[in-house]
């Protein structure tokens, strides 16, 4: 069985913490706190109250609803991002380094595993440059079509992060169910 040493386990941890949190985020944002869904009601529950204002108020006023909810998705961006450089760090330890060193030894099942980590990570370094780049788009100057190109592919790869949250969650379950029994426990203590 695997060993983690206690910096790893850490990183995981609050790696999943911060992916859960920034998975939280956009799904407030298009649900509960959707300036779409919000404007409308504002419209029609001031008119049932005799206030009419224009849609574009009532834009504004749902996007100020959501601001400080939004806040978060850049509070754990900025985590995320602290995250990233850390794991880079991390490959040169043992814990971080013993998916992915002597490849050829590994089963067809094991080479699958690290493989899918690799491009999860791959995924979450591109989303935090996009993210980064987003963020100051004001000052960077990047022109609009670059900026749209950037905010697209940002919004593509969010599906690959809870496409990747599910496959692994289900994966340590079935894994726990089957010839990998304990291997929860692996990345919680020694
Ligand atoms: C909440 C339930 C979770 C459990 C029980 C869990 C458990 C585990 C376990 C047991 C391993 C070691 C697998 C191995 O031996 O190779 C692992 C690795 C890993 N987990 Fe999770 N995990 C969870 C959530 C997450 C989330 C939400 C993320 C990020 C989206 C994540 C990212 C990773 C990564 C990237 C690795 C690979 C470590 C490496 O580079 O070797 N985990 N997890
Ligand atoms: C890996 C986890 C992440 C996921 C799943 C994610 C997901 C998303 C999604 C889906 C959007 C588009 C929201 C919409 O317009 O409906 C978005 C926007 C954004 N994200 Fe992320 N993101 C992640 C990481 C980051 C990081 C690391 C940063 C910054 C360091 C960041 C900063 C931003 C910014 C600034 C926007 C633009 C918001 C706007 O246009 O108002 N994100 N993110």
């Amino acid at each position: 069985m695997k060993q983690w040493s206690l910096c790893f386990r850490i990183w995981h941890w609050l790696t999943a913490i911060a992916i859960f949190g920034l998975l939280g985020t956009v799904l407030l944002r298009k649900t509960f706190l959707s300036w779409r869904t919000n404007s409308d009601l504002i419209v029609t529950k001031l008119s049932s109250y005799g206030v009419t204002i224009t849609h574009d108020q009532a834009v504004s006023i749902a996007k100020a609803i959501r601001a400080p909810m939004w806040d978060w998705h850049i509070i754990l961006g900025y985590v995320l991002v602290a995250l990233v450089v850390s794991r880079i760090i991390l490959f040169f330890t043992q814990s971080g380094s013993q998916n992915y060193i002597d490849f050829d030894t590994k089963d067809l099942h094991q080479k699958a595993v690290s493989t899918v980590y690799l491009v999860f990570y791959g995924i979450i370094f591109i989303m935090s440059i996009s993210g980064l780049i987003l963020i100051f788009e004001d000052s960077l100057g990047l022109g609009e079509s670059l900026e749209h190109t950037i905010k697209e592919t940002h919004e593509f790869l969010f599906n690959g992060i809870w496409i990747y949250a599910l496959i692994h969650i289900v994966g340590v379950i079935i894994a726990e169910n089957k010839d990998e029994k304990g291997i929860t426990s692996t990345m919680i203590g020694k």
